[in-house]
């Protein structure tokens, strides 16, 4: 059955950007920046069709495909070695999965560090190929030329500052970021660069109401306290697929648990020969 429902959707969604007249659009980056000020809003980040659908399926409709794709679902221990391939290869995934929620994707580490026409290719590709209506990247004041010039070629972008994963193990690491000049200073160069929306991950809960405060544009807070605009939280986290979560996430479910214990059972049903059933 729930392989019946995704293959109906793949073939809903399977020309996205030849929507016949009276589809339904996605939802855009200009109503997400609407939202500001009006309501608070649910991030979840998704990784292929089923759980994009899920979300979708939940009233989420705002999906991150997150780079963290890495660590829950490719094995790294970091996000730093993910590439364009992958980010394009789960984004269309989870766009072929859903209908209308807008699908953000990050720019991995290395798409776009090198140079405003090199960051530019790769967003269009995310958006080309992947499927995107957003791409979202990690960085301060050193990324707004970035952020300018994908915003130029028509692609909008989320910044993202705070703790920045992608270089976290290179030096400064996961502790929860305080300095309020040094964020106001980031998250200002992010909101005149053209940003319509910033992730705050894990920054001190005050300088996280005063940017929320400050800015135009929604935070997206992620262990950065309940004052932001939205919150994020990584699927796998939420639905508790792995023993250990940040200890910010409130776990909704215990899908980890559940799926070894239903694997287990299965297992002894071949064994003892309790499955396949004997014909009557
Ligand atoms: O990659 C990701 O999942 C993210 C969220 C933690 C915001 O960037």
């Amino acid at each position: 059955m729930a392989t019946h429902t995704i293959h109906k959707n793949v073939l809903e969604n399977a020309r996205p950007y030849e929507p016949e007249k009276g589809t339904v659009r996605r939802v855009t980056a200009g109503a997400i920046k609407r939202r500001k000020g009006r309501t608070v809003f649910p991030i979840v980040t998704a990784y292929d069709a089923p759980f994009g659908q899920f979300a979708e399926q939940a009233g989420i409709d705002v999906i991150l495909v997150g780079d963290s794709v890495g660590n829950v679902v490719l094995g790294y221990d970091e996000t730093t070695p993910v590439t364009i391939e992958d980010m394009v290869h789960h984004a269309k995934a989870v766009v072929l999965g859903t209908s209308r929620a807008h699908i953000m994707v990050d720019m991995p580490f290395g798409s776009y560090q090198v140079s405003d026409e090199d960051a530019t290719r790769n967003a269009i590709r995310l958006v080309k190929d992947g499927g995107a209506c957003s791409v979202k990247m990690e960085g301060g004041t050193f990324v707004a030329d970035r952020i300018r010039a994908i915003y130029s070629a028509g692609i909008p972008v989320v910044g993202h500052i705070g703790v920045m994963p992608q270089t976290a193990s290179l030096g400064p690491g996961y502790k929860m970021r305080k300095n309020r000049e040094r964020l106001v200073a980031d998250a200002r160069a992010i909101e005149a660069a053209g940003a319509y929306a910033i992730v705050l991950e894990v920054i001190d809960h005050e300088v996280a109401r005063e940017l929320t405060e400050m800015l135009t544009i929604p935070t997206i807070g992620i262990g950065s306290g309940p004052h932001c605009d939205s919150q994020v939280l990584v699927l796998h986290d939420v639905l508790g697929m792995y023993p250990d979560s940040p200890s910010f996430v409130k776990r909704y479910a215990s899908i980890g648990t559940d799926a070894t214990a239903a694997l287990r059972a299965f297992a002894e049903d071949v064994k003892e020969k309790r499955f396949p059933n004997s014909p009557a």
